[in-house]
């Protein structure tokens, strides 16, 4: 059987560097063939490249070079590249990951081609439809055969929506990631990470969603927060380039303590994950990845699809509330979360090889 997995940004690189790893292992046993392909959301090297080289991840079979656009222009493109691609190659199911623009593209273009969907990471609602990826989640979950789910919460909300028939819980394959790359992070992080953890504590930040960098005031409001905890500890923030570009538009420029860096690959982010003494994020897979490495989390939105981290007290949910910023991390100085105590949520680790099982009984017999 040949499957087609559609990656385009930062984060399904690592997504699939699991499951690629999976498919080289098992996949023969199983008579599964993996096509990757690439549209090129993201292309810049820090924010392409460097996962394929640090992960090992084989070079995509196909890189359509969309590159950004306005969402309808971008997502446009994709749609008519994939559907070149996939009438191409006929394969047997695609596989989509998270809840970017290649994700809805992707699953789109082979729902109309009456090709099966597996979605990895399903099941995901922040119910804030201004958000391009809750949008993208719920175009995703609905064109799909198989809903491959990392929580029980997931799960729930695809059965409250009527597609329960589609759902499967094969835990989080970003917990496999963390599992699988822990080590190589500590051996292979570069000078200048092990050197930023040496200089002593500091918080790590990322702040790159389109709802705070899209909003002057939200965006305003985060940075204020940097500033006032600036003073005291050390904040280490790798930019993603829409950020950067937001905050020259704001006229904002790092205070000192503010240490603005670009973009990081994953061994270091893993790396400085784990040490920093705690993070402040906007991203759903740092949020995540922050449990996996028992760091505290102050979460600079104003909901969260990973519900449970914040039930359990591993993350703080403070908007983009300058004070409600400082006042999470000062109550995780206080009362640090006891990590030794808390559940796994996400699985044990091997998700990647519960979803080539479950894409490999996809399988069916095909007119074209
Ligand atoms: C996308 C996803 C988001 C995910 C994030 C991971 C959507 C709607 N959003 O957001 O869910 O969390 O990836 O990083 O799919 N840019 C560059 N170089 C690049 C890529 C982007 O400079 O290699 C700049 C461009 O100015 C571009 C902007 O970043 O317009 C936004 O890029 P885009 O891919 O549209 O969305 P992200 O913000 O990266």
């Amino acid at each position: 059987m040949k499957i087609c997995s559609i990656v385009g940004a930062r984060p399904q690189f690592v997504k699939a560097a699991a499951f690629s790893a999976e498919v080289a292992e098992n996949g023969g046993k199983l008579g599964v063939e993996e096509i990757s392909i690439h549209t090129g959301q993201h292309y810049d090297r820090a924010m392409s490249d460097i996962f394929f080289e640090e992960l090992s991840i084989p070079p995509p079979r196909y890189e359509l070079g969309i590159g950004s656009g306005t969402h309808g222009a971008q997502t446009g493109r994709m749609l008519e590249s994939l559907e070149t691609v996939l009438e191409k190659e006929k394969p047997g199911a695609v596989l989509v990951y998270g809840d970017t623009n290649s994700t809805a593209a992707g699953a789109l273009a082979a729902a109309k081609l009456h090709i099966p969907v597996a979605h990895v990471e399903a099941g995901m609602r922040s119910f804030n439809r201004n958000m391009p990826e809750e949008i993208n989640r719920i175009v995703a979950d609905h064109l799909s055969t198989l809903n491959l789910c990392s929580s029980e919460t997931a799960v729930e909300n695809l059965w409250r929506e009527g597609l329960g028939n589609t759902v499967f819980r094969t835990g989080d394959i970003m917990f496999d990631c963390v599992l699988k790359f822990a080590d190589l992070a500590e051996k292979r992080r570069s000078p200048g990470a092990a050197e930023t953890a040496e200089r002593g504590e500091f918080v790590l930040m990322t702040c790159h969603r389109a709802e705070n960098t899209d909003d002057p005031g939200r965006l305003s409001a985060i940075f204020a927060a940097a500033t006032e905890i600036a003073l005291e500890t050390r904040i280490v923030f790798p930019a993603h380039p829409r950020t950067a570009k937001a905050l020259e538009e704001l006229g904002w420029s790092p205070p000192p303590g503010l240490e603005m860096i670009p973009p990081l690959g994953y061994l270091d982010t893993l790396f400085l994950e784990k040490r920093a003494k705690a993070i402040l994020t906007d991203s759903g897979g740092i949020q995540k990845e922050a449990f996996f490495l028992k760091t505290p989390c102050v979460t600079m939105r104003d909901e969260t699809e990973w519900v449970e981290t914040v039930e359990i007290g591993a993350n703080i949910l403070a908007g983009a509330d300058t004070t409600a910023i400082t006042a999470a991390l000062a109550e995780f100085a206080k009362n640090p979360p006891d990590f030794s105590n808390l559940p796994a949520l996400y699985g044990d680790g091997n998700s990647a090889s519960k979803i080539l099982l479950a894409v490999a009984r996809l399988e069916q017999p095909r007119n074209s």
